[in-house]
């Protein structure tokens, strides 16, 4: 049987997709539903002075309005330790932390009266000084978090960058950018009694439980999550904010099912950004360009309620072999909400400055900038010298290279043009942690030799109901067309938080050994059937091939599962698993994919308009479930290092903490007229440590050096170097 884990199925929930009947969470409807729309802050610090209700609460179907002053009880801070979580503006107090916080919540019969009321509702402030100026704001070194320690140094780094014969010593900038997924986030609560289900557009069905048990006090039995499909997350949705508990905290209050949608600039509030950083990466090397001191120091913007860390040193402690390095990690605070992971939190932003500062330093010493990523390889983790589980770097900066056309490269910026138009190419490496964590399954498999398989996992547009029904088969040994797989529900088996790129690591062994499990309830069934073909045989002894056992000495007997399970009793046999991670292994080897991107910009040599017309990725993580939407991951990741080189910023206005471009017509991503053809080159790895299927996350490190090598492009075709995201023409001229 060719092999189902792998192949480029289409995905299983495509049609229901583009027809329309996939069913998101605001498109929810109950009979009695009613609509609630939020109310936000003008001022970036302060308090409500006064919230004048009346006018809006007179309106036809106005139901109720919720004020810091009547609204019911919730817990708004965050459980200790709890790191996906944040501190909440749940309407508990007066105080105003930031533009756009949630101050009020208008509940009415319509959508439009919701709205219409919400425009009517006339708060006053007691203002106070707002901090929204990163410049001017002070840092420090916040406690521990999920990254690690935030200083930390290996050999003596200053003193080895100051001896070192070459340095680069340079500071890099990321602005802030939001997460822009095709659904904003959307929730439809409702009550029976003292049992709560959300539906909800969220990364973590089953964190979100947790999340709103604490929130309303219940045991988490009394919560249901819901989540079928979400239309993009990129980090936005992996943790609950504002709106979530605010739905279902007035949904138990009027005793009605209650929807709250966010509109596009409501994106551009309390529900997370990437902060922005600024960061001095320092390089010394020997004059041939080896390293041999690394200094990674990151401030980033946090908020005045929360801390929030962008782990941009993360890349620079373990790319490349450096005996000395020293980092640290600081915070900001600002009257801005809360900052949250956006995809590859810390590696794409550091990225952008270690392989910008690797490319400097080539260009310093003279090496081409692939030769001088290959001098620094790291054959081990440099970090805690332990071996790599694996690494096919080099395979990925080969086959790329080479399809990318890198060795017809004339170093000089500017030598290379076409008319008008200055060409330049430059490459970056991408890496990106292998994660995963607990996750559990069901497998039954139905007198017809139907399956259903099952975790409460998630649907972000990656694939999961196409390729952990891949993975069910395969074990099975039968189509996957028979499986159908389902997710997104805290009545399903646990599954993780889809973020960290730790789904499909996390899920596939669960899935895996609860359809061995189930496949071998069948065969022992059969085995003890004195008038089944397959009497006697042992699991060792028999074969599964669409979905018929067949000894393995005589192959012309067996039977298919419709045929074992027509004489069983049960209507169903029910396979179960979890599977979780060995942390002994985990401290034995290095878990990281790896992969490299090389970039064609061409530029405008008098306007400065720059286009990036060609991308060549190739990246080794592990065994791909499916080849064809793996390429989509890693070309949606490319995608997204062209908004993060040449497009996205949020702007804000340090007068009131404002953001200035809080819509897509205003905050830049980019459309099909900014991305070229890319292509994503898929590098067999084989993995025998990470987890029993050898699987590594696919869906963060598309991204990772991509704006590195976009912006070492335009440095090659101008000579100018931008060290500031995003690169626009007015950067350039
Ligand atoms: Mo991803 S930014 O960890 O959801």
């Amino acid at each position: 049987m060719t092999a189902l884990i792998g192949a480029p199925r289409d995905r299983a929930d495509g049609r229901a997709k583009i027809t329309g009947t996939a069913r998101y969470s605001a498109e929810n409807d109950f009979p009695g539903l009613v609509y609630a729309a939020l109310v936000l802050s003008d001022i970036p610090a302060g308090r409500v002075h006064a919230i004048e209700t009346a006018q809006a609460a007179k309106l036809p179907g106005v139901l109720k309005i919720y004020t810091h002053e009547n609204a019911p009880k919730a817990k708004q801070q965050k459980k200790e330790g709890e790191v996906i979580w944040r501190n909440l503006a749940l309407l508990q107090d007066d105080e105003v932390r930031y533009d756009r916080q949630p101050v009020a919540l208008v509940v009415a019969d319509t959508y439009e009266r919701a709205i219409d009321a919400a425009s009517r509702v006339r708060v006053t402030y007691v203002k106070t000084d707002a901090a929204t100026d990163f410049a001017k704001a002070d840092t420090y070194i916040p406690p521990e978090t999920n990254k690690g320690p935030e200083v930390k140094e290996r050999g003596d780094a200053d003193a080895a960058f100051a001896s070192a014969p070459v340095k680069i010593d340079r500071i890099y900038t990321t602005p802030q950018e939001h997460h822009n997924p095709m659904e904003p986030h959307a929730t439809v609560a409702l009550w029976k009694g003292d049992d709560l289900t959300v539906y909800d557009a969220t990364q973590g069905v089953f964190p979100t439980r947790a999340r709103l048990a604490y929130t309303f006090d219940l045991p988490v039995e009394q919560v249901h999550v819901i989540s079928p499909y979400i239309g993009g997350g990129f980090g936005c949705k992996g943790s609950v904010w504002p709106h979530t508990a605010l739905a279902a905290m007035a949904a138990r209050d009027l005793g009605r099912p209650v929807k709250l949608a966010l509109e596009r600039p409501q994106m551009f509030g309390s529900v997370g950004y990437r902060p922005l950083t600024h960061q001095r990466l320092a390089l010394g090397a020997d004059p041939s360009g080896k390293l041999i001191s690394t200094i990674h120091e990151v401030k980033n913007n946090t908020s005045m309620f929360d801390l929030f860390v962008e782990p941009s040193t993360a890349i620079t402690r373990m790319l490349y072999a450096v005996p000395n390095l020293r980092y640290k990690q600081e915070v900001a605070r600002l009257n801005f909400g809360t900052p949250t992971f956006m995809r590859a939190p810390g590696e794409s932003s550091g990225s952008f400055a270690l392989e910008s500062a690797m490319d400097e330093l080539a260009y310093e010493v003279g090496v081409d900038p692939l030769a001088l990523r290959l001098l620094n390889y790291a054959e081990t983790d440099p970090d805690e010298g332990t071996p790599y589980s694996s690494k096919s770097l080099r395979e990925c900066y080969r086959a790329a290279a080479e399809r990318f056309g890198w060795s017809k490269r004339s170093s000089a910026p500017r030598s290379m043009h076409e008319g008008r138009e200055l060409i330049g190419w430059g490459m970056a490496t991408s890496s990106y942690p292998t994660n995963r964590s607990m996750a559990a399954a069901y497998v039954r498999i139905a007198a017809d030799g139907s399956v259903i398989a099952a975790t409460g996992t998630q649907e972000l547009g990656t694939g999961s109901y196409t390729v952990y029904a891949q993975v069910a088969a395969e074990a099975l040994g039968i189509s996957p067309d028979r499986v159908r797989f389902e997710l997104g529900d805290t009545t399903l088996p646990q599954g993780p938080v889809s973020g960290g790129s730790q789904t499909a690591a996390s899920v596939s062994p669960a899935v895996r050994a609860a359809a061995l499990d189930a496949r071998d309830q069948v065969l022992a069934f059969a085995s003890a059937d004195p008038k089944s073909p397959l009497f006697g045989a042992t699991p060792g002894g028999v074969t599964v091939t669409d979905g018929r056992f067949a000894l393995t000495s005589d192959p012309s007997k067996g039977a298919t599962y419709a045929e074992i399970l027509a004489r069983h009793p049960a209507a169903a046999i029910e396979g179960r698993a979890e599977a979780k991670p060995d942390p002994e292994i985990k401290k034995q080897y290095a878990m990281h994919a790896f992969g490299v991107q090389f970039a064609e910009v061409r530029i405008d040599a008098d306007t400065g308009m720059i286009r990036v017309t060609r991308m060549v990725g190739a990246f080794a993580s592990g065994r791909i479930l499916n080849e064809k939407l793996a390429h989509s991951q890693y070309i949606g990741g490319m995608t997204w290092a062209i908004g993060m080189a040449l497009h996205e910023a949020t702007r804000t206005d340090p007068r009131n903490g404002r953001v200035m471009n809080a819509n897509l017509s205003e905050y830049l991503v980019p459309v099909n007229a900014d991305v070229p053809a890319l292509e994503a080159i898929l590098i067999p790895e084989e993995d025998p440590y990470v987890n029993p299927l050898g699987v590594k996350g696919i869906g963060e490190i598309g991204i990772v050096g991509g704006a590195a090598a976009i912006a070492n492009a335009v440095f090659h075709a101008t000579g100018k170097r931008v060290r500031d995201l995003p690169i626009g023409p007015d950067k350039l001229v």
